[in-house]
């Protein structure tokens, strides 16, 4: 994947820059109901630009330690998106997972799809991984969707796998292995 990948027209794929706390509040903020049914429960303060600026850092630290990868889907200064691949495990597992969202103006045009296809090949080339894995609540038809049109594919149910919106909740778990 090149240092900017585009997506469509405008929209672009990057990994997370020092400075993007501002547009990353912004769009926390503009999308906290539309997140809020598929996410914990977040701390007060979480979508400042001071704390988004926070994660930024430790999405870079974790990055130059091959531990995670952060990436931004953005329509020139704006953020509209957000992709994380985290907790990366190396050794036998060479496996992390995958989180991603995207605000609720830019749903129904394959961006998150072309974002995690290009996510997954970036995780194979780059970050030299044999598997990615994502979990999604039973009901979240979208996140299904993008998965399986990206290549992945259903690996079973995870009973109160992650605590959403207050509550331990059931997951369908999907992985695509990389090769
Ligand atoms: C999950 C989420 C990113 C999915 O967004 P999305 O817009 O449905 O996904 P995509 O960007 O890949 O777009 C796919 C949609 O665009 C349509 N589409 C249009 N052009 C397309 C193209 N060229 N390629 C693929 N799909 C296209 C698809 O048909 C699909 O619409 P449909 O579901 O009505 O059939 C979004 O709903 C979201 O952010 N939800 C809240 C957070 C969340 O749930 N995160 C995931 C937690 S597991």
């Amino acid at each position: 994947m090149p240092a900017v990948f585009a997506l469509a027209d405008d929209v672009a794929l990057r990994l997370v820059e020092t400075g993007d706390g501002v547009a990353l509040s912004t769009a926390l903020t503009r999308n906290a109901e539309h997140l809020a049914p598929w996410d914990p429960i977040r701390e007060p303060g979480y979508a400042t630009t001071e704390r988004q600026e926070d994660f930024v850092a430790e999405m870079r630290a974790q990055f130059a330690t091959s531990s995670a990868a952060a990436f931004v889907l953005t329509d020139g200064a704006q953020v509209i998106g957000q992709a994380t691949v985290s907790h990366i495990l190396r050794g036998p597992f060479l496996s992390a997972n995958l989180g991603y969202w995207l605000d609720a103006g830019w749903t129904g045009r394959g961006l998150m799809t072309a974002a995690v296809g290009a996510i997954a090949e970036f995780s194979r080339d780059d970050l030299g991984l044999h598997r990615l894995q994502a979990a999604t609540l039973e009901r979240n038809e979208p996140s299904q969707g993008v998965l399986t049109r990206a290549g992945f594919e259903r690996i079973g149910l995870a009973p109160r796998y992650l605590q959403i919106a207050g509550t331990w909740q059931d997951h369908v778990l999907f992985q695509r292995i990389l090769e």
